[in-house]
Order: C-alpha cells, then structure tokens, then sequence
C-alpha cells in the first residue's frame, strides 16, 4: 500500500513495489492520477494482479480509518508506505496560520493515524514492513518551512517509536528521508527549476525503500538518509 501514490515519488515507489509481484494499493485523492499509476503499476508487473485505487483524504480520519480497514479485509498487507505531504513555503512571521495547521494535520497527524490503522494488519502479516518518506528536514531545520519541518521531524519520532513498539512482533518500520527530488516542490527549488537533474530522482527514492523492504527479516534499516551526489 501507497498512501500518497498520485505524487511523483509514491507512484515510483509504487511501480517499484508492482516490480516486486507485490499487488499496490494506491491511496490519494486524485482520481485520476492514481489511475495513470496503475497502468504504470501494470506495464511494469508484466500482467501481474492489477493495482487497486483507493480516493482518500488522509486528513478525513474516518475515511482513512475505513480504507485500511477495507485494505486489510482485501488480503495480506505486507508493505505500508506513506508518501502523503504538502509542503508550505514562508517565514513563520508571513505565514497563514490556517494553512500551517493543515500541512500538520496531513504530513504527522494523519501520519498517526494511519499508523495506528494499519499496525494490526502489518502484525497480522509479519514479516512485513512500514516505511514513513520523511525530508532531510526531518533532521535539520530549514528556513521559510518551519511547520514542515516541524512536521518531518515529528514524522521521525512516530517512526522511531512505532519501531520500537513492532520490531519484536516482526514488521520493520523505517523513515527513509531524501534531500531534494526532481519532483512537488522539489522542482520549485532553485536548482530544481534549472537543472532538475541535479536533484535525486523519484526512482532513488524507490530504490531506498525497495532496500529496506528486501532487507533481511533480522535486521531494519531504521532511518535511511539520500542526498544528491552533487551539491543542488
Ligand atoms: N520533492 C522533494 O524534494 C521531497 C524531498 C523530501 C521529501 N519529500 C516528501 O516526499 C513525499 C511525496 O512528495 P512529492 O515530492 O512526490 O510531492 P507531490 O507530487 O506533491 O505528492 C504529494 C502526495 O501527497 C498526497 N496528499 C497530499 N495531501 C493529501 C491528502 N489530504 N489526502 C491524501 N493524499 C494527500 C498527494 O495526493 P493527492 O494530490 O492525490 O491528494 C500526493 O500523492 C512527501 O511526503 C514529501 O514531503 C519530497
């Protein structure tokens, strides 16, 4: 499962997951984003099981309570990803205050919330794996984005903790956090909007995950940190 799959990098974790036979479940709110993401899903499973759309606000708590509920009576969930996140560019003194409370509630609240959904089904499938996309803002703080980072380095202690609540019951959880990515608003950087190949791809981003999610069951890779090779 992908929540946050309409993005550019939940759908590259997305294919990459179709990649591994697994079937995506694609979460978001955009229809039709999603569906362009499951023909992608399928082209790359070579006639694998389709994937599965899922339209949800995360930040509608019942609905996404009920969509992993309908998730995990669909079948096994062995691999949980969430890539859902806004971002919000101004210095705190300039802010909309309205509008850094719902980046909250959809980069950690939300976050919470499906933590606490989905933790029953991965325990029900160990050995299985919860992955949360942080930022390297969830490890440093950043001018013009203190909500975001607030709310990234909030997204590290709720993977840090919820590790250490499943590790034992066999599901691994790991925050994988990447620096700038030619993708969302990593294209609004100033590199990114002139040289977005400087930047790390959605791809790499997969790539971490798919490392994490392949890892050998008696280890987890608890916190993964990409940067770009060359400085953005
Ligand atoms: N791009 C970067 O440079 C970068 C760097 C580090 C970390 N990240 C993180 O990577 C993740 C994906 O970012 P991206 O760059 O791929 O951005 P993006 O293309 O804007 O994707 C954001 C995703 O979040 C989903 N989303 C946002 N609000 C939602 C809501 N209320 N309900 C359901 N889904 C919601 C969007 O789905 P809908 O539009 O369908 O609602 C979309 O799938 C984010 O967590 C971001 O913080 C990005």
């Amino acid at each position: 499962m992908v929540v946050g799959a309409s993005g550019e990098i939940g759908a590259a974790l997305a294919v990459m997951l179709a990649g591994l036979g697994l079937t995506p479940v694609l979460v978001g709110r955009d229809e039709e984003r999603l569906t362009r993401v499951a023909a992608a899903c399928a082209v790359e499973s070579g006639g694998g099981e389709p994937a599965v759309i899922r339209v949800a606000d995360v930040t509608d708590r019942p609905a996404l309570v009920d969509t992993m509920g309908a998730v995990a009576d669909a079948g096994p969930v062995a691999v949980a990803v969430w890539a859902a996140g806004v971002f919000d560019w101004a210095p705190v003194q300039r802010a909309d205050p309205g509008r850094w409370g719902e980046l909250l509630d959809t980069n950690l609240a939300s976050a919470a919330v499906f933590a606490a959904a989905v933790a029953p089904a991965l325990v029900a499938a160990a050995p299985s794996c919860l992955v949360f996309i942080g930022s390297g803002a969830a490890h440093q703080a950043f001018a013009n984005n203190a909500a975001y980072v607030a709310s990234k380095h909030g997204l590290a202690g709720l993977a840090g903790g919820t590790f250490l609540d499943l590790r034992d019951l066999g599901v691994k959880v790991s925050l994988v956090s990447p620096g700038l990515v030619a993708a969302g608003a990593g294209l609004l950087s100033p590199t990114g909007a002139t040289e977005p190949e400087r930047l790390l791809a959605p791809a790499d981003v997969a790539a971490a995950v798919r490392f994490v999610v392949t890892f050998p069951g008696r280890g987890c890779p608890t916190v993964i940190r990409l940067e770009p090779q060359r400085t953005p």
